[in-house]
């Protein structure tokens, strides 16, 4: 059976490549987005991609998931903090999902070391860039086919 899992991008992640470069590097969402589908192809998964700005457009995209995908990886970029919404949103719909960060946020300012979101999750993954993306992947392909991160 093949899986379709969506990845979701939340604010400002549109701007990676000119957005703080020190911290989030140079590459593109366009970019990773690239790097996403190739390792989706590579595991025989399809992805579904979205970026938005809007907390209502990203709880829409994670209801919307119900029969249409397997699971979620979700960058949710400043809502990881406080977007109670988005929260009850993934323990709502009761899809694997796991949480990803481009930056350690535990390295970060004090008010990035919460999230609101991750306890909902199957675990989180933060600090490895572009490749958060590739591993938070990984991880809910492995969940949903049964086997162990290699
Ligand atoms: C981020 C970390 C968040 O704290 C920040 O608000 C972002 C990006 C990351 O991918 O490192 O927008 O989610």
């Amino acid at each position: 059976m093949s899986h379709t899992i969506l990845v979701l991008n939340g604010p400002n992640l549109n701007l990676l490549g000119t957005r703080e470069p020190g911290v989030y590097g140079t590459v593109t969402l366009a970019q990773i987005e690239t790097q996403v589908q190739a390792e989706a192809a590579a595991l025989h998964v399809a992805v579904r991609w979205l970026q938005s700005n809007h907390e209502g457009v990203l709880i829409d995209a994670i209801h919307a998931a119900v029969g249409t995908a397997s699971g979620i990886v979700i960058n949710p970029g400043a809502f990881t903090h406080y977007s109670i919404a988005l929260r009850d949103a993934v323990s709502s719909v009761g899809l694997p999902t796991v949480e990803i960060h481009l930056s350690n946020v535990h390295a970060r300012e004090a008010f990035r070391h919460v999230s609101v979101i991750a306890p909902v999750c199957l675990g989180q993954i933060a600090g490895f860039g572009a490749d958060s993306y590739l591993l938070g992947l990984r991880a809910v392909v492995r969940h949903l086919t049964g086997g162990e991160m290699a």
